[in-house]
């Protein structure tokens, strides 16, 4: 009853050539493919070119970041409406890359989730735990502060609006998986903080993707778990190939 929803995040990769080439192939390998909903999230510098290639799509754009304020002196800001200008549907917000290296916290991301669902935006709330917090057995812990200090204060069409990330720190970019089970049971723990929230009908609306060395070889598997809803690809997103076959693992 969720549509599966598939986003690569290109991080900081790509010239503006190269993503136009990249977005490209991605549009011509997925065809008349509707079956999941197909986000990317290009670096800034490259949105306008990816908008362009996708425009006439049913792909969809996406920013990796923004500010909480709508305009002003913040230098090397972006903001949500300067994302829509660009026609982004969706925003990244809270990526652990961002909360250890620009200091962003469950506090700041919850303003950004308000302010990107004010300009229209869908929010992708990343949450997950580092490894030293797995191995101390507080998973379900930390994951459940951060769900609950991101998504505070919004209302029923804004939380039916807004997809969670749950990416373990430990498995990003390392080529460490969670196992379908150990994901599926944070996922399902992330949709239980959602319900006592805002309800169990709400909560069965959200979409909540796993990210963290998603391939082509274990997509179909994570996603097939019934509280996983999609996958957020970093490495494999590069690749239109790769990224392609993910996104037709996720029906
Ligand atoms: P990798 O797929 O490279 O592990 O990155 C995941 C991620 O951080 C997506 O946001």
């Amino acid at each position: 009853m969720r549509k599966p929803i598939v986003a690569g995040n290109w991080k900081m990769n790509k010239t503006m050539r190269e993503a136009e080439s990249l977005a490209e192939s991605i549009k011509v390998d997925l065809g008349e493919f509707t079956k999941v909903d197909v986000v990317l999230c290009p670096p800034f510098t490259a949105l306008k070119t990816v908008s362009d290639v996708i425009s006439r799509s049913a792909i969809r754009l996406g920013g990796q970041h923004m500010s909480a304020e709508p305009s002003g002196a913040f230098t090397g800001e972006i903001s949500a409406g300067m994302l829509r200008d660009l026609y982004c549907n969706y925003v990244i917000l809270g990526h652990s890359e961002r909360r250890a290296y620009a200091g962003e916290t469950d506090a700041g991301v919850n303003e950004k989730t308000l302010a990107a669902h004010a300009s229209g935006l869908k929010p992708i709330v990343c949450v997950g735990e580092k490894l030293e917090e797995r191995e101390a057995g507080i998973t379900q812990a930390v994951v459940e502060a951060q769900v609950k200090g991101c998504l505070s204060g919004l209302d029923e069409e804004q939380v039916k609006n807004t997809i969670v990330a749950y990416e373990p720190v430990w498995a990003i970019g390392t080529g460490k998986t969670a196992t379908p089970e150990m994901a599926q049971d944070v996922h399902a723990h992330i949709r239980a903080v959602v319900a006592v929230m805002f309800g169990d009908d709400l909560a069965k609306t959200v979409r909540i993707q796993y990210g963290g060395s998603m391939k082509p070889g274990n997509a179909a598997e994570l996603i097939s778990q019934p509280d996983i809803d999609g996958g957020l690809i970093g490495g494999a997103a590069l690749d239109a190939g790769s990224f392609v076959e993910i996104v037709k693992a996720a029906v």
